[in-house]
């Protein structure tokens, strides 16, 4: 399946495509129907897969876009940028997302500013469409990245992100860095630019027995070391772009406040589609909302509102330091 999202993340488009869709699932004709089928069109979207959107549509186009989004391989395209992604190869890594496409949205007229040669260092890049987004964006432009280097807790994250990358490359030197879980960030050198959607979701230390539990969504220990110690991985005039969410900016927002000029590039209020979060099914994600409820005035809706009990607010913020 392909899905297209356009620049201004004002329309999300989904599409079969290829033999094994269309011919396989759809059985159609590549002949007679052609290499892709609109399959639907979801209008400012708040989600990449929206249940509760799909759930709204014509009985018969429902179940087919629904069975689609089912799909471990999916193709994602913002704005002319090409990933192909494949959740039963890579079920680790975390499949660009709305907080994704909005970072890339807001990172726009940053890049369209940034140097000629500019270096880029992606913090936590899952599958690197960020990175990838940035180089491409720079290259388009007449002004192509020096290096983009990308690191992550993730051996899968990093080895999707590489070949990616690695593919569109041209002149620009791609790296890469493995992180370690509850080490210091594994990043040597300085950047002009550090993007980073980190984990972001605040959670109590006791909630899982365990100091460390590192993966896409949970903590804030990424925000707070680069909060702390972000300065050292950018050159003099250097930006660090970065997700900020309302699940966590009353302890978070503080920390970059205190030595950074902030600066609100884009906000978009979404749902909170982490079952491990909202599911209700576990003592854990019980325990988890009861906790964002009280220490980040997290609103649950009953009845839920536009489908959704929970949302949240991104931000995209600009920092550099004072
Ligand atoms: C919300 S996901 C974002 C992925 C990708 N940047 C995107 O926007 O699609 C957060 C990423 O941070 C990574 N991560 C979590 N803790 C980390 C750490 N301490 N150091 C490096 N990466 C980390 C996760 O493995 C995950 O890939």
């Amino acid at each position: 399946m392909r899905i297209t999202v356009d620049r201004e993340l004002t329309q999300l488009d989904a599409y079969a495509e290829g033999a094994e869709e269309i011919e396989g699932i759809l059985d159609g004709s590549l002949a007679d129907d052609g290499a892709r089928i609109h399959l639907a069109t979801f209008p400012d979207p708040v989600l990449v897969t929206d249940p509760w959107r799909i759930a709204q549509l014509p009985a018969a186009q429902r179940d087919v876009v629904s069975s689609f989004f089912g799909l471990p391989r999916r193709t994602l395209e913002y704005d002319a940028v090409t990933m192909d992604f494949d959740a039963s190869r890579h079920p680790r890594v975390w499949s660009p997302s709305i907080d994704t496409f909005l970072m890339c949205k807001a990172l726009a007229p940053v890049l369209d500013a940034a140097a000629p040669g500019a270096s880029v260092l992606e913090v936590g890049c899952g599958s690197g469409f960020i990175a990838l987004y940035a180089m491409e964006a720079l290259r388009r432009r007449g002004a192509p990245a020096s290096e983009v280097h990308v690191v992550d807790i993730e051996p899968q994250a990093l080895q999707v992100a590489l070949g990616a990358l690695e593919r569109a490359a041209d002149t620009t030197l791609v790296t890469a860095s493995l992180g370690r879980r509850g080490d210091a960030l594994r990043v040597r050198g300085r950047y002009d630019l550090v993007l980073m959607n980190p984990p972001y979701i605040r959670r109590p230390a006791d909630l899982v027995g365990a100091a460390h539990k590192d993966n896409p969504w949970e903590g804030v220990a990424l925000l707070r070391e680069l909060a702390e110690q972000g300065r050292k991985h950018l050159n003099p005039g250097g930006s660090l772009v970065l997700v900020m969410s309302s699940l966590c900016d009353g302890l978070a927002r503080p920390w970059f406040d205190a030595g950074w000029e902030v600066e609100t590039l884009a906000t978009l209020e979404v749902p909170l589609k982490v079952y491990a979060v909202t599911s209700g099914l576990t003592r854990k994600s019980r325990a988890w909302i009861s906790y964002l409820k009280a220490v980040e005035g997290l609103a649950v809706h009953e009845p839920p509102l536009r489908g959704y009990a929970t949302w949240q607010r991104l931000e995209i913020l600009r920092c550099r330091p004072r």
